[in-house]
């Protein structure tokens, strides 16, 4: 719907896609869609952009779903050899939990968006902001946060970590 100096005119009847009112720009609905389709379109290209990997890291799509495989002899992931070790990649945090057992959530706390970390001695993800703490399954133990992290299967094959 657009409105022309207070009246409102079908979309479909009316050419002009802008229209200044005084004090309000008021638009089409074809260009209100189409701003907004933009701006989806933005956001879904922006977070692949944003968790582009190194080359010892490999993002796969299989069509429904994307990858990541960590090739745990690279150097640059030495980190997570160590029970305890982390590694950030994209929007997920990877934990070394011990025992060759790993585990993959979303890095920012559901509370403010801090990113979390990994404490071996109690297998949780604290969150250093203002104090809540994760379960390695994602689940709140401690509060302000109330919803639970999400948390990514990860497989590991010889010396490949599979994670998604
Ligand atoms: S941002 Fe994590 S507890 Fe506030």
């Amino acid at each position: 719907m657009t409105l022309i100096n207070g009246k409102s005119k079908s979309s479909e009847h009316n050419p002009v896609p802008v229209v200044y009112t005084g004090n309000r720009i008021t638009m089409t609905r074809k260009d209100l869609l189409l701003k907004v389709f933009l701006g989806g379109t933005a956001a879904l290209v922006i977070p692949s952009t944003l968790t582009s990997c190194s080359k010892d890291e490999t993002e796969e799509d299989n069509g429904s779903n994307n990858k990541v495989t960590i090739d745990l002899s690279d150097p640059s992931n030495a980190t997570l050899l160590n029970p305890g070790g982390t590694k950030v990649i994209g929007g997920i945090i990877v934990a070394n939990k011990g025992s060759d057992t790993y585990a993959a959530l979303e890095k920012r706390c559901t509370h403010d968006g801090c990113t979390v970390v990994y404490e071996l001695s109690t297998n949780t993800f604290p969150c250093p902001c203002h104090g809540s703490v994760f379960s390695a399954t994602g689940t709140v133990l401690q509060g302000p946060a109330v919803l639970p992290l999400k948390v990514y299967p990860v497989t590991k094959s010889g010396n490949i970590l599979t994670i998604g």
